[in-house]
């Protein structure tokens, strides 16, 4: 069977790839309106670009109505974001802030998640969250140029905070530790846990050159 996506509808497109590209880490991203109120919402289509500099990208979609996501607005205000990785036990309150509720309205307090200060940009951190980035976008352009759906926003990082409680005893993230969700396309989730962890080294003649 072949998709092509030129007869394929938006919709129809969009549930191929969400449910084919998996698993997607999970986004919880806050940020602060112009006014100062907080957004705390999740966004699985979200990746790192590069480590040089630390560069992580988040592509919301308009809303239904054409209209902009609260955290587009709030970015374009503001510039600064951050993004708190979820576990496992957070689950059910990064669901709850899925919902749209009205422009100045904080999930945080919606969802009943606790908040922590960040360091280097004001929007806050989720307190329970084990990795959060703090972040300052230095790009947020609509995609397409023609018939935009969605905003491509790219937040170089300037902070990382980690549980220790996460490291392993390479003082690296240990991903079971972690128990991080991912979305894997309609309802269904996935998480790292020992189980479904595996160790595979690079294979002999891996050039140290190319990381
Ligand atoms: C796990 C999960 C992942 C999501 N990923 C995205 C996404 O990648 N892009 C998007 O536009 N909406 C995504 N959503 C929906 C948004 O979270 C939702 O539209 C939210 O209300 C946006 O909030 P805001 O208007 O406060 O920014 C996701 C929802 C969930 C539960």
């Amino acid at each position: 069977m072949i998709i092509d996506m030129d007869q394929t509808s938006a919709g129809r497109a969009y549930q191929w790839l969400a449910s084919t590209i998996t698993p997607r880490p999970v986004a919880w991203v806050s940020t602060l309106s112009a006014e100062g109120q907080g957004n705390l919402a999740p966004f699985s289509f979200f990746q790192v670009l590069t480590g040089d500099p630390p560069t992580v990208m988040i592509s919301p979609l308009h809303r239904g109505d054409g209209g902009l996501k609260d955290t587009v607005l709030n970015i374009q205000a503001t510039d600064e974001f951050t993004i708190s990785l979820v576990p496992f036990a957070l689950v059910d309150a990064m669901n709850q802030c899925s919902v749209s509720y009205p422009h100045g309205v904080s999930e945080f307090a919606q969802a009943g998640v606790a908040p922590a200060a960040s360091t280097k940009v004001k929007p806050p951190r989720v307190a329970a969250s084990p990795v959060s980035l703090e972040c300052v976008a230095v790009q947020c352009q609509p995609y397409p140029a023609d018939k935009p759906s969605c905003y491509l926003i790219l937040g170089r990082v300037l902070a990382l905070h980690i549980d220790e409680a996460v490291l392993g005893e390479d003082g690296r993230a240990d991903p079971a530790r972690l128990d991080l969700v991912s979305r894997m396309g309609g309802d269904w989730y996935g998480r790292t846990r020992a189980e479904t962890n595996f160790r595979l080294g690079r294979p002999a003649g891996w050039d140290q050159a190319q990381r």
